[in-house]
């Protein structure tokens, strides 16, 4: 039996091209690992209802961890919409099955590493080198949402805060409702990740980013929860910064910056930025943490209108591949992907279009894979 066993799901479009380019990598590595592939996504949405089937969670149940590509997302009624014709109106629901994943296995920590890789001509500038820590479980992803606004609900928001006022002369129709979910354990627990990952990677600073200035109570929270987690940390800096400051700065002096933190939402959006300065979704990888099981992806999607060209980066996949095996203590083998990837950019030979090359997913893996 294999040492390892590691769910493969491609997912849609450009999912299947990334993890085909990825597992040339893997092979060539010759991590002693079963690859078994699963199902997710788009498809199985329209033909279950599901975009992420009971087998699927049951094979994950069964694995060390998980090796994701892509899916196609919708907007609600344009997925209620491509349902089979037998499935409408049945009351199925589209949910994000990595939203989703990230929940049920509780994978609390989202891990972005962004490194501006010397002569990537996509650098926005040289010795960029940010590492994300983004929550995973809350914030305005939990899902708690009202459309139109129940009456009770409006009613008890009423009682319980001066400011819902200006809400009442507003129809439960004309208002939508998406709450925001902090809580204690989750703060302390992604900004301790984020201090041991700067501790132990050698980082001097960690930016909580946030805004309690006006959203008093979460970003409040993670404030408080991170100062406190500080205090364990003497030899790293802890600096705070509004998101909104934040996506300036990190465009103003990208280089002083090394470890940031925050929830869901703004972590989403400051890590986008991150991976836009070190050559954009093409080499965003990341990885989904919890205490027992991980899931890695490259940040991009399904990216539909390149699906099977096998035209686009695979170093995002590549690269989340290799934060795997860092994850699985395979920590040789996770440097020597990231070494071969450092010198094929560094090469420049190989490119992929968004490099302005015309090299394929597949010979950008090839070349990776032959110098690993
Ligand atoms: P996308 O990331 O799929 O693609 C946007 C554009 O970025 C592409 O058209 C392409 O120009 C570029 N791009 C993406 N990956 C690239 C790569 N590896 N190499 C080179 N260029 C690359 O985002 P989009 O178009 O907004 O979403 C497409 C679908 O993917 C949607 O259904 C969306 O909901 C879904 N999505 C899924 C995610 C996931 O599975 N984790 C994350 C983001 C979007
Ligand atoms: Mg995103």
């Amino acid at each position: 039996m294999a040492k390892y066993r590691i769910a493969l799901l491609p997912g849609d479009g450009i999912g299947n091209d990334v993890m085909n380019a990825a597992r040339i990598v893997l092979d060539k590595v010759a991590l002693d690992a079963d690859y078994p592939y699963g199902d997710i996504g788009w498809e199985f949405w329209k033909k279950e209802g599901d975009p992420l089937p009971p087998r699927t969670l049951q094979l994950l149940k069964e694995t060390d961890c998980c090796l994701f590509g892509a899916v196609t997302s919708k907007p609600k009624e344009e997925a209620a919409k491509e349902l089979l014709p037998r499935l409408q109106g049945k009351g199925f629901s589209y949910f994000s099955p990595i939203v989703r994943l990230r929940q049920e296995f509780n994978l609390r920590t989202n891990l972005r590493p962004c490194k501006a890789y010397p002569g990537n001509p996509l650098n926005y500038q040289d010795n960029i080198d940010l590492v994300v820590f983004r929550e995973n479980t809350e914030c305005l992803y939990v899902g708690v949402e009202f459309y139109p606004m129940p009456p009770s609900l409006k009613k008890l928001l009423l009682e319980l805060h001066p400011k819902m006022k200006a809400f009442e002369p507003v129809p439960e129709d004309e208002m939508a409702l998406s709450c925001r979910i902090f809580t204690k354990k989750a703060c302390q627990n992604i900004v301790r990740d984020a201090f041991e990952y700067a501790k132990k990677n050698g980082y001097k600073t960690v930016t909580v980013v946030e805004k309690p200035n006006v959203i008093r109570e979460t970003s409040g929270m993670m404030i408080r929860e991170a100062r406190k987690v500080a205090k364990q940390y003497p030899d790293i800096d802890l600096w705070e910064a509004n998101i909104d400051a934040m996506c300036m700065w990190l465009i103003k002096n990208p280089e002083q910056y090394g470890v940031l933190v925050s929830s869901n939402m703004f972590g989403d959006i400051i890590s986008d930025l991150c991976a836009q300065l070190v050559g954009g979704l093409g080499f965003a990888s990341s990885g989904n943490i919890g205490d027992r099981y991980a899931v890695f992806e490259p940040t991009h999607g399904s990216a539909p209108k390149y699906a099977g060209q096998h035209k686009v980066n695979p170093i995002a996949m590549i690269l989340s591949a290799k934060l795997m095996l860092d994850w699985l203590g395979e920590t040789d083998k996770a440097g020597a992907i990231e070494n071969a990837v450092t010198r094929i950019i560094q090469d420049g030979k190989v490119r992929t279009y968004d490099m302005g090359g015309t090299s394929t997913s597949l010979e950008m893996a090839k070349a990776v894979a032959s110098i690993v």
